[in-house]
């Protein structure tokens, strides 16, 4: 059975789902987009999801392509007709099509909106976590507002492919000495004390939708989280260190350019947030 993607109100199959050559999210990557998890009938996180959504639109000044309530309904009809029990959805609008120009076109254009699921392997990613993951470290050199979920994702994509031509699954961004987030995911620390390290929220990361539940499954696990910068230092001497993202959900970090973290082994924070993160949004109605 062909995959069905959702484009500007058709169900198509994959293949023949397109957009417009003069798409501004093709020319300009003027455009946002957002990444949840199907996951044993239910979607994880999607009212936190759909919220940045709409904030990222909103700071683009992008109209919303359709109401969240159609959303919804258009991210389960595309799961139903997928036929698959667990998966991503990807989301994407852009400010739609129109004669190259950089400058907002004239009112009227309409936003485009874009739909894919891909199939999820919830056992191959606690396979990943159970082993842990490398990290190497990359200068930040993204703009000033990845605050928004934007498609614009150059540094993001050099960052990940320096990272796996090292043999490492993500890269950790650098702006001055301090870590920002990671090129797909959130970064946090475990320092000696047994508190959790991530950077606080700012123009300088993406808020992640799991970044945000994690932090509320540790506080109800009494874990002391501290929401401040932390340095390539303190993280290579930390007791653990660990991922957040939609696809990763809790990921351990086991090394940093090549040094062990901790034990060089997935530590027991990292993992006992993970289960509390699946358990939150294995329940949440
Ligand atoms: N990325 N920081 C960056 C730069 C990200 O791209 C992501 C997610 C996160 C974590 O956000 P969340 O917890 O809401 O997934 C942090 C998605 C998964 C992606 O681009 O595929």
């Amino acid at each position: 059975m062909p995959r069905i993607a959702y484009v500007n109100g058709a169900y198509l199959p994959l293949a023949d789902a397109a957009v417009h050559i003069e798409d501004r999210g093709y020319q300009f990557a003027d455009g946002i987009y957002e990444v949840a998890l199907f996951v044993g009938g239910r979607f994880w996180d999607l009212d936190g999801h759909l919220a940045r959504w709409r904030r990222s639109l909103s700071e683009l000044q992008i109209a919303e392509p359709m109401s969240e309530r159609a959303l919804r309904l258009v991210a389960a009809r595309l799961v139903a007709m997928n036929r698959l029990r667990d998966c991503y959805i990807y989301m994407q609008a852009t400010r739609g099509v129109a004669p190259r120009n950089h400058a907002f076109p004239i009112e009227g254009t309409r936003p485009s909106l874009v739909m894919t699921v891909k199939p999820l392997n919830l056992a191959k990613l606690n396979g990943v976590a159970a082993r842990g993951i490398a990290v190497v470290t990359a200068p930040d050199i993204r703009w000033g507002r990845v605050d928004i979920k934007a498609t614009a994702l150059l540094p993001n994509v050099l960052a990940k492919e320096a990272a796996k031509q090292k043999g490492a699954t993500e890269a950790w961004l650098v702006k001055g000495r301090t870590v920002t987030e990671g090129s797909s995911s959130n970064a946090w620390i475990v320092d000696e004390k047994g508190a959790l390290i991530t950077h606080p929220l700012a123009n300088a990361i993406l808020g992640g939708i799991t970044r945000q539940t994690v932090i509320a499954c540790a506080e109800a696990l009494q874990m002391k989280v501290v929401e401040r910068p932390f340095t390539v230092d303190e993280a290579l001497r930390a007791r653990e260190a660990f991922i957040t993202s939609a696809t990763n959900l809790v990921t351990p970090v086991i090394s940093i350019d090549g040094m062990a973290i901790g034990a060089g082994a997935p530590g027991p924070t990292a993992m006992r947030l993970r289960q509390a993160y699946i358990d939150h949004c294995s329940a949440a109605g």
